[in-house]
C-alpha cells in the first residue's frame, strides 16, 4: 500500500504534516535504529560513512556539520578523522540523546568537547553564512524531500567558499533486475529486519516508499547544482543501492 508520504509531488501532504510524521517516526525508532542500520546494510554502513567523510578531502580536519545526524555515526566518524569541531544537528530529540550517549563512550577518548549537539530543522540552519568547512549527511535527504531545495540552499549558505559536502543516501539501482531485487529487499526483507531490530514494522514501509520514489542519482545531482554547489559527482555502492554525492562550494 502506498503511504501518502512517498516522495511524489502529487501525493504530497503539506510540509508540516509530513515533518510531524517523520519527526515522530524517528523519535520512536531511536532505541533500535543502530541495530537496524547494521543488519539491513549487511554491516556495510560504517564503511560508507568513512568514505563519506573521506570525500571531504582536506576539509575533513576543519569544522563539520553532520546534518540530520540521527544517532551520530557520521559525527563520530568525522571526529575520528580529525575534525576540529563537529556540529551534530537533528530534529529528533530522541535520536540526539542516543547520539550524545555514543560520543561520551570511553572509546571516543574524551572528544566530547569538540562536539556540539543542536536540535532544529534542516531547512533553517542555525549557522552563520560561510562558517563551515564541511557538511555531511547520511540517509536524510529522502526524509526532508518536502523542502529539499531549501535544505540544499542552506548547505550552500553555511559552507565557506571552497568548503566541501558529502551526502550518503539510498538509491534505486539503474539496472532493472537489480532494481527488482532491491525493491524486494526494501519491501519484504527490510520490514522484517526492522521488526526484529526495533520491535516495529510499519515505519519500514515508509522507508521503503521514500526510497523507491526518491530522485535518481542524476536527478539529485541536478538539484545540488541548482542550489549553487559545484564539482558535483557521485559514486555508488551495493550494486547501485547506495550513492554518495560529493562536491564543493
Ligand atoms: C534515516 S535517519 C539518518 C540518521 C543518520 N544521519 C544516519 O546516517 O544514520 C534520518 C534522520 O533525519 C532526521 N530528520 C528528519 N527530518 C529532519 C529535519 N527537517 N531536520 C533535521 N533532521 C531531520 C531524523 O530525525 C533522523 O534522525
Amino acid at each position: 500500500m502506498k503511504s501518502p508520504f512517498a516522495n511524489l509531488q502529487h501525493t504530497h501532504p503539506d510540509g508540516e504534516e509530513r515533518q510531524a510524521y517523520v519527526t515522530n517516526l524517528f523519535d520512536t525508532l531511536a532505541p533500535g535504529y543502530d541495530r537496524f542500520n547494521r543488519w539491513v546494510s549487511f554491516f556495510q554502513d560504517e564503511a560508507w560513512r568513512r568514505q563519506t567523510i573521506k570525500l571531504l578531502g582536506d576539509r575533513a580536519s576543519g569544522s563539520i556539520l553532520d546534518l540530520a545526524t540521527g544517532t551520530g555515526d557520521l559525527a563520530r566518524s568525522a571526529l575520528v578523522n580529525g575534525a576540529t569541531r563537529v556540529y551534530a544537528f537533528d530534529i529528533s530529540h530522541q535520536m540526539l540523546l542516543h547520539a550524545q550517549n555514543k560520543v561520551i563512550e570511553p572509546t571516543m577518548n574524551g572528544q566530547i568537547g569538540k562536539v556540539q549537539f543542536a536540535q532544529g530543522s534542516a531547512h533553517l540552519l542555525p549557522f552563520c553564512d560561510q562558517s563551515l568547512d564541511g557538511v555531511v549527511s547520511g540517509f536524510a535527504m529522502r526524509n526532508v524531500f518536502h523542502f529539499l531545495d531549501d535544505v540544499l540552499s542552506e548547505i550552500h549558505r553555511v559552507l565557506k567558499p571552497g568548503g566541501r559536502f558529502a551526502i550518503l543516501e539510498l538509491s534505486r539501482p539503474r539496472n532493472a533486475v537489480l532494481r527488482l531485487f532491491f525493491k524486494l529487499h526494501m519491501s519484504k526483507v527490510m520490514p522484517t529486519i526492522g521488526r526484529l531490530a526495533t520491535g516495529k514494522s510499519s515505519p519500514f514501509h515508509y522507508l521503503c516508499e521514500t526510497t523507491m520514489t526518491f530522485l535518481s542519482p542524476d536527478e539529485f545531482r541536478e538539484r545540488l547544482l541548482k542550489a549553487g554547489l559545484r564539482d558535483v559527482h557521485w559514486q555508488s555502492y551495493l550494486l547501485g543501492g547506495i550513492s554518495i554525492h560529493a562536491g564543493t562550494k
